[in-house]
């Protein structure tokens, strides 16, 4: 059973914990939101600063909660990729640091990995093969988790990612940032039937459409035209109505998607991560479709749909668990494919 203590600043959370395999020691979560909302959306510099400000009282918190010292830690870990590069350079560089001057051995985490295994923090009996739903601010896929490092995308969207999407519809309505939690509350009042919104299918070269793939720019600018004729109308936009409307159509695209690649790859088991896995539409949808195909859906604990290092920790656990440990000279990169995580790794013989 490895110690892990993960640090996670890809984007606007600086968040540090201590992790015991799937079980969660004690998870630190700083947020940035405060701050970035009066620009209305992450600026990056901004984020990068913020990251150092908090990073150190952040590391000596987690081991506060957890009431351990550095002897008890196993490994040190942090997200590499993808990211704000600026913001992945302030957690990699104390991790390293960390790893070196503790001497411990350090792993270098892709941050859709950690989406992914936080699952494991709810199901710690959970293991592959299963197909991951990833939806998040940056990504929406639908992976087939072959093994720890061993993915294949079978589906993404081909323009926005869903959390972008709720972002943006959000700020159309006037809601602002981050929209998705505030959608959610706010669609809980509304009628998800109440407006008509186009799904957003992906048309494939030979006619038809694609059965994996998503788009959710149409559906952005659907929102966008409805809300222009509800004002030009004159009567006050029922914000409410709109906001379940849009994330119902969300729901309805990613459920559709998801239980048709798993039933078509013989998987029984979806587990889905990132942001938007915390949406209750979403989940009520995917959770209804699954019960009916005798598939089994799980998520992650609510506080761990989101951007935090407990999920770091676990993918990192992972990793070590098979021998896997990541050279003191790895980098940040902006981007990665999930695909390519174990160049992050030394070979193991
Ligand atoms: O995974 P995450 O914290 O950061 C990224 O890796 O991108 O996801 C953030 C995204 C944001 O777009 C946010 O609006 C969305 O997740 N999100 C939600 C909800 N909570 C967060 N979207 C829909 N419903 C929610 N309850
Ligand atoms: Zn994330």
């Amino acid at each position: 059973m490895a110690t892990v203590l993960a640090i996670e600043t890809s984007c606007d959370e600086t968040a540090v914990a201590i992790v015991k395999n799937r079980k969660v020691c004690s998870s630190i979560v700083a947020s940035q939101i405060l701050v970035h909302q009066q620009y209305g959306g992450v600026v990056p510099e901004v984020a990068s600063r913020q990251h150092l400000e908090t990073i150190n009282e952040a590391i000596a918190q987690a081991l506060e909660q957890a009431q351990l010292d550095w002897g008890k830690i196993d490994a040190i870990a942090a997200t590499c990729a993808p990211g704000l590069v600026g913001a992945l350079l302030v957690g990699l560089t104390a991790a390293k640091t960390l790893a070196m001057v503790h001497n411990k051995p350090f792993l270098g985490v892709h941050h859709l990995e950690g989406h992914i295994y936080a699952t494991y923090l709810s199901e710690p009996s959970l293991n592959p093969p299963f197909l991951s739903l990833l939806v998040s601010g940056g990504h929406t896929s639908l992976i087939y988790v072959k093994g720890c490092g061993i993915y294949e995308t079978l589906g993404q969207t081909r323009d926005d990612a869903a959390g972008e999407a709720f972002d943006k519809v959000a700020r159309l309505l006037k809601l602002g940032y981050p929209g998705g939690p505030v959608i959610d509350k706010l669609a809980q009042q509304g009628n998800p039937q109440a407006f008509a919104l186009p799904e957003g299918k992906v048309s494939l070269p030979g006619g038809g459409f694609h059965r994996y793939d998503a788009s959710f720019s149409g559906l952005k600018t659907a929102v966008l035209r409805l809300v222009q004729q509800l004002e030009k109308d004159g009567g006050q936009v029922p914000v409410a109505d709109v906001a379940a409307s849009f994330q119902e159509t969300v729901a309805r695209s990613l459920t559709k998607r998801a239980i048709a690649c798993a039933l078509d790859y013989g998987l029984d088991t979806i587990a889905i991560g990132g942001g938007v896995a915390a949406n209750s539409g979403l989940r009520k949808n995917l959770q209804a479709a699954a019960v009916k195909h005798n598939l089994r859906v799980l998520f992650p604990p609510l506080k761990f749909c989101t951007d935090n290092a407990a999920m770091i920790g676990c993918a990192a656990a992972e990793h070590l668990s098979c021998g896997h440990t990541s050279p003191l000279t790895l980098g940040v990169e902006s981007r990665l494919a999930l695909t390519q995580v174990m160049k992050l790794y030394h070979p193991v013989e």
